[in-house]
């Protein structure tokens, strides 16, 4: 299995450029199942979830080609299969993202129920209702989902969620698309991403008005075309390299990102010292004020509101900051583990509920840590890239997850990080990658 290496201390400068966005390209991956006509999707990030994504679609009989790493040109013309197993689910949750697409053009799907994971119980009960709003029937059957349009064809209809999720506000956007009449969703989610499968769908002939607001109207067709699309930027891989920039005390200019979308996280890091100037639309400087970090409380929300997934990439900048900070975090119930973690490399964290308190500064320390999930595993290497020695990071399989190249990127700017495995022979997947390019 593989792990990271990292000596800590050196501040990082120069460059780093950022892929596309693993939760748009998920979503925009599974809406190719919608028409049988080839859509064309750019810079789709390299990373384990985006593999297991592809195969999913292989798995139901799509042709999936990448004339370039980052370009995917899928045909979902021969579409024999409606399940997503057991097997593929389990590894991603986010194929849960081919029930609406399934559903709305085949008329049935049978999904694997997703457990839960490390960061909370994640059911998708909002999911499940709301295709029973578009006149679906729903069942479980031996741990799967199967749904069902009676009348082969799923009936537009007002969704009001009780709970603003992303995927689930994704998986109705695909299903109304081709529902019979107009759905309302209300209470959306209005991640960035969200906009960005909006985007696609309406390129494919769609008809979606509002996404990025509360309130999405979606204006059934019978068909769908094909398209081509780039997927935008990853704001949460920018808000991390923002972070790595910041913990070491480096200077670093960030490229191909979207300041724009990741307003609230900028916001917070220049309150607590961070100075972040936007040099044009994609590009960001980030260097660390000299007087050092000031500890700053936030509350994770749903967007446009502090993400939940830079939380514990802001906790270990916070063990970096003069005085105490409260981290509230409101959106998943246990997405705490990597604050034990933290504290075994000398970070000073209390947690209570789902509030943590972190009393700053303390001196960080290298140790054996091991990630829980793929956010915990990036607040590791940040810490680690701080730390007074050798970190030693296991169960790295979570930050290769999602993101791309984390190794190789942080190396350009001078970090002291190496990827090792128990066996040398065994290329690791960054290897693959480097010789692919
Ligand atoms: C998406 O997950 C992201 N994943 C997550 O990113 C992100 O943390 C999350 O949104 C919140 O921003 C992808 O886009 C692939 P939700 P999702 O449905 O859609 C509850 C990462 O690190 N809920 O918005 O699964 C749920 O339990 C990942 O890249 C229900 O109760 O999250 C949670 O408490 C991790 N019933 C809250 O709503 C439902 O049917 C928000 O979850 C659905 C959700």
């Amino acid at each position: 299995m593989d792990k990271f290496l990292i000596t800590g201390g050196t501040p990082l400068n120069g460059k780093i450029s950022i892929s596309g966005a693993k939760n748009s390209a998920l979503p925009c991956l599974a809406a190719t199942l919608l028409t049988a006509e080839t859509i064309t999707l750019h810079n789709v990030p390299y990373v384990k979830d985006l593999i297991t994504q592809r195969r999913l679609l292989e798995d139901l009989g799509a042709t999936v080609l990448t004339p370039e790493l980052r370009t995917h040109k899928v045909s979902a013309s021969n579409i024999e299969i409606f399940e997503a197993p057991y097997e593929l689910v389990k590894t991603m949750r986010a194929s849960v993202l081919a029930l609406g697409p399934l559903l709305a053009r085949f008329g049935q799907a049978r999904v694997s129920l997703p457990g839960g994971c490390a960061i909370g119980t994640r059911p998708i009960d909002l999911h499940l209702k709301a295709f029973e709003q578009l006149g679906a029937k729903v069942s479980l059957e031996s741990g799967d989902v199967v749904a069902r349009a009676p009348k082969g064809r799923l009936i537009g209809a007002d969704v009001n969620f009780e709970k603003v999720t992303v995927t689930g506000t994704e998986n109705v956007m695909m299903a109304a698309a081709l529902a019979k009449g107009k759905t309302t969703i209300h209470n959306a989610a209005r991640e960035p991403e969200i906009f960005d499968l909006a985007e696609l769908l309406n390129k494919m002939g769609a008809r979606v008005r509002g996404a990025g607001s509360e309130t999405i109207e979606i204006e059934g067709v019978e068909n769908l075309s094909g398209a081509q699309h780039t997927i935008i930027p990853d704001r949460i891989e920018t808000g991390t390299f923002i972070v790595a920039a910041a913990i070491t005390q480096g200077n670093l200019e960030i490229t191909n990102c979207e300041p724009a979308h990741l307003k609230a996280v900028i916001e917070k890091l220049r309150e607590t010292g961070v100075e972040i100037e936007e040099l044009n639309q994609s590009t960001l400087s980030v260097k660390c004020c000299p007087q050092g970090l000031k500890g700053k409380n936030v509350t994770t929300e749903p967007h446009p509101a502090f993400p939940t997934d830079m939380q514990a990439q802001y906790m270990a900048l916070m063990t970096q900051a003069e005085g105490d900070s409260v981290i509230n975090e409101t959106i998943f119930e246990n997405r705490f583990m990597h604050a034990s973690e933290l504290v075994r490399m000398g970070a000073d964290i209390q947690i209570s509920g789902n509030s943590a308190t972190v009393h700053g500064k303390t001196q960080l320390m290298g140790a054996p840590v091991q990630a829980s999930d793929l956010r915990a595993s990036a607040s590791l290497v940040l810490a680690a890239l701080a730390a007074r020695g050798e970190t030693v990071i296991d169960r790295v399989y979570h930050i290769d997850r999602g993101y791309e190249n984390i190794v190789r990127k942080l190396s350009s700017v001078g970090a002291n990080i190496k990827r090792i495995n128990d066996s040398s022979e065994q290329k690791t997947a960054e290897q693959k990658t480097a010789e692919a390019v």
